[in-house]
């Protein structure tokens, strides 16, 4: 039996089976909702308001008695018994905001010089007499081979095919679509004569929550648009776990998860050329940068081993695979490289942050970290790398957080409590009413808690505070933010203690992973000449407040920088340069990859840095709290 749903206030109708949920049905509608948990019933993100019909439910999650008697249901958990009719709240939707793209102008990672994986060539041959009867191939490799520095070259039946007549027709004069592969250039098309169309390129960040993109101009190497959306795959689930976990036990999971990004980063190509003169098979090639378990979906590969112990992926490097295979909406003859991965759990959008920073060309003892769902981070210089990831949890991009976002119009950025009064200053992106509070925020408002006097140093709200900034639900403390009349939500935004402890575990992770990297090389954090921090805290990330919570060790500020999205810098640095690409591959060989969880002291540094600063105040010179516990 099918049951028909009308959702409001899109005015979408579709269709759900006997044994769909309402969820099925606004995923089948092409509407984004939110489901950190992939349908389990735990993260009551998808709240929907039924206006009729009759459903029986699995569960209700979080929901109170009161949105209930308000007739608000969990979608996952709904699962129709008649014709319905639903609200989909702009708060349980992923699309409420757009996605921040801008890059912190603090770091400049465009290639001065363009050598990019994909070329046009005008050529004139010889024209062939009786004396100079070589084969057309012959003919056109060695022209090539006089202009371009292209060894060794190849050249494929299809493009032999059409030889003959397209050099004739062009009256000897062609252009040749070349593209650079790996260890050998192609030569992927031929066109008669030296008119031919402007050609692109893409350079793809595909983060487990949101892609971005920049189409690039190969000639110029200037960018001509950004894009960027959340991950359409957050459907199934927050993090790479839970989508492994739907890859690996749905029938056709995998498919699915595929067909879901493919249509994620077609929608970005769409954006990115509309109102231009730009059409899809003028872009002929494609870098992407991405976590391993996101590099294994979109390529349609199994990702289980990922996440099974000893955690080995199915690859760390692939060739450049042809587009007419991924369904990508470009030219079908281009070419999608994939950076490299060094492991399950340090991928290529690592690869590339370290590609940016030349960690591998610095005298300096340096250090990168990614900070997002996962912290990842690179020690070393130009003798040795390391690597390590530590479950950080994704508190700094705003998941699990009762108000937490991504830095999106109206995510609190920057906040300041006044101690004594408690006063509440903040700036938000794009200048808008608060709606929520993004990574950098977060950092910010922890130290800020921290020095009004608001928390102790293990998280805990202080009882001594009366002011029209805190209530309380079920024993849960909260502190009012923005208060309902000055949000842009009509409703109060608050931190909870929870949320309070959430962080520090995040911060904690961090601080961790970056200790027990250093004492197994046998080195300490004044061993560190410089810091670089990339991660989707926003626009900027305040590294002060970051060291006075512990999350960064306590290091001079001028050893620090923050380069925003290192991923897609990379992936565009590589996009441009076919020696960086190459260059890439290497840095990805010369890293050892450290696993935390094997018999190393990660758990005791863990528990050691759940305070604020940590335990040991001495690791944190500059930071002086004036206690309010003590
Ligand atoms: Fe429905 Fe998480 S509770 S998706």
């Amino acid at each position: 039996m099918a049951y028909k749903i009308v959702i409001w206030p899109d005015n979408l109708t579709t269709t759900v089976n006997d044994n769909e949920n309402l969820l099925d049905a606004i995923v089948t509608a092409g509407i984004s909702i939110k489901s950190s948990c992939g349908g389990a019933g735990t993260c009551s993100q998808c709240k929907v308001l039924i206006k009729k019909g009759t459903a029986s439910f699995s569960g209700a999650g979080k929901l109170t008695e009161q949105q209930l008697s308000e007739g608000y249901a969990l979608a996952c958990q709904t699962y129709p018994q008649s014709n319905m009719e639903i609200e989909i709240p702009a708060t349980s939707r992923l699309s409420e905001h757009q996605v921040l793209v801008s890059q912190d102008k603090a770091w400049d990672g465009t290639v001065t010089e363009i050598n990019p994986l994909f070329k046009k060539i005008k050529l004139e041959l010889q024209i062939p007499t009786l004396n100079d009867h070589s084969d057309d191939v012959s003919r056109l490799f060695n022209a090539l081979s006089a202009k371009e520095k292209t060894d060794p070259l190849r050249i494929g039946l299809e493009v032999i095919q059409k030889l003959p007549y397209t050099l004739r027709k062009g009256n000897w004069r062609i252009t040749v679509s070349l593209s650079y592969i790996k260890d050998y250039t192609e030569i992927v098309d031929i066109e008669p004569g030296w008119d031919y169309r402007q050609y692109y390129g893409l350079a793809i960040d595909i983060g487990t929550t949101t892609v971005v993109a920049h189409l690039v101009d190969m000639e110029t190497g200037e960018s001509l648009g950004i894009e960027g959306t959340y991950n359409k795959q957050a459907i199934f689930g927050d993090d790479v776990i839970s989508r492994i976990i739907y890859a690996v036990e749905h029938e056709s999971g995998l498919q699915e998860l595929q067909k879901t990004i493919q249509t994620t980063i077609n929608e970005l190509i769409n954006a990115l050329i509309k109102d231009k003169d730009i059409k899809p098979a003028d872009i002929w090639y494609v870098s992407c940068a991405g976590n391993t378990t996101m590099t294994h979906l979109f390529l349609g590969i199994d990702p289980t081993y990922i996440r099974l112990e000893p955690y080995v992926p199915a690859f760390n490097s692939i060739i450049p695979i042809k587009a007419v295979d991924l369904g990508l909406k470009t030219n079908p003859k281009a070419r999608i490289y994939c950076l490299p991965s060094i492991a399950s759990y340090v991928g290529g959008d690592i690869i590339a942050g370290a590609e940016v920073v030349r960690i591998h060309k610095q005298d300096k003892l340096t250090l990168f970290i990614d900070v997002g769902t996962n912290g990842e981070m690179v020690l070393g210089n130009k003798e040795w790398l390391v690597a390590c990831a530590c479950s950080a949890g994704p508190a700094f991009e705003g998941g699990g957080i009762t108000h937490g976002m991504r830095a999106m119009n109206g995510a609190i950025e920057h906040i300041r409590v006044k101690p004594g009064n408690l006063d509440v200053t903040w700036e938000t992106v794009g200048n808008k009413k608060p709606v929520g509070i993004c990574g950098s925020g977060l950092i910010d408002c922890l130290a800020t808690l921290m020095e009004a006097g608001i928390i102790d140093r293990s998280g805990n709200f202080l009882p001594l505070l009366l002011s029209n900034r805190f209530f309380s639900i079920d024993r849960e403390k909260y502190f009012i933010l923005a208060h309902a009349e000055v949000s842009g939500t009509g409703k109060d935004i608050t931190i909870s203690e929870a949320d309070v402890k959430n962080l520090i575990r995040s911060k904690a992770a961090i601080f961790a992973a970056i200790q027990t990297m250093l004492k197994m090389v046998g080195l300490s954090l004044e061993n560190i000449e410089q810091v670089y921090i990339a991660g989707g805290f926003g626009r900027y990330i305040n590294i002060a407040d970051a060291i006075k919570i512990g999350m960064f060790p306590d290091l001079p500020m001028e050893k620090y920088k923050y380069i925003g999205n290192s991923s897609i810098l990379g992936a565009k640095m590589i996009l441009l340069d076919s020696e960086t690409r190459d260059d890439t591959e290497k840095l990805a060989d010369k890293i050892t990859y450290l696993e935390l969880s094997d018999g190393n002291n990660f758990m005791e540094e863990f528990v050691s840095a759940l305070f604020i600063p940590h335990t040991n105040m001495q690791l944190f010179p500059s930071v002086n709290y004036v206690s309010h516990s003590e």
